[in-house]
């Protein structure tokens, strides 16, 4: 398979949609004991940068969730750890994402926060497709809707390919001719 990469969202465009989601999320949580739990692998880039622009107090905590594998499509067993060691019971959590698409991975980590009896559990995330919009998921800080292309970059990866990439891009997968 051949594999071309189209700019989708540049990092300039990235940094500033992140330090905005910031500022809102420093208003929201000023009076409240701010607790991110931020989803491994993709969401690593996003939430290191919106992290250094929050002003207030938080605590952080890593989860980790995985279910496309070397695919570009969702097995739909989303593999869940580290949410049992998580000391979350009367914090406000706020669940940094770095993208939805089927939505399968932000319910099931929602579920696994939600038995761990927060004070409250919202959600951020930097990229939302259209599959995960007409779920109607509640997300209360969203960086950008996008089509329903596949992307890497800025965290995300294609067999644990693109992480670095400092832009977000849309990967074209084309069969080569024999
Ligand atoms: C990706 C991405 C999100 C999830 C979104 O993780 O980082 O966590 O998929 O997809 P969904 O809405 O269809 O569930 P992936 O399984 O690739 O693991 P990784 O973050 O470790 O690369």
């Amino acid at each position: 398979m051949a594999e071309q990469l189209a700019l989708m969202i540049s990092e300039r465009r990235l940094r500033a949609r992140t330090a905005a989601l910031a500022r809102q999320i420093d208003d929201d949580y000023r009076d409240r004991r701010l607790s991110l739990v931020i989803v491994l692998k993709g969401a690593v880039m996003f939430a290191a940068d919106l992290m250094r622009h929050i002003t207030i107090p938080f605590t952080v905590d890593f989860v980790a969730a995985s279910s496309y594998g070397e695919s570009t499509r969702s097995c739909g067993d989303v593999a869940l750890s580290g949410a049992d060691r998580l000391v979350i019971c009367g914090r406000h959590v706020l669940l940094v994402e770095d993208i939805l698409d089927t939505g399968k991975t932000v319910t099931s980590v929602f579920a696994a926060l939600g038995a761990r009896r927060p004070a409250s559990l919202a959600l951020c995330a930097l990229l939302r497709k259209p599959a995960a919009a007409a779920l109607g998921l509640p997300v209360a800080y969203r960086g950008f809707d996008i089509p329903p292309d596949f992307v890497v970059g800025w965290g995300m990866d294609y067999a644990e390919r693109y992480r670095n990439l400092r832009g977000i891009y849309r990967l074209v997968l084309e069969a080569e001719p024999e």
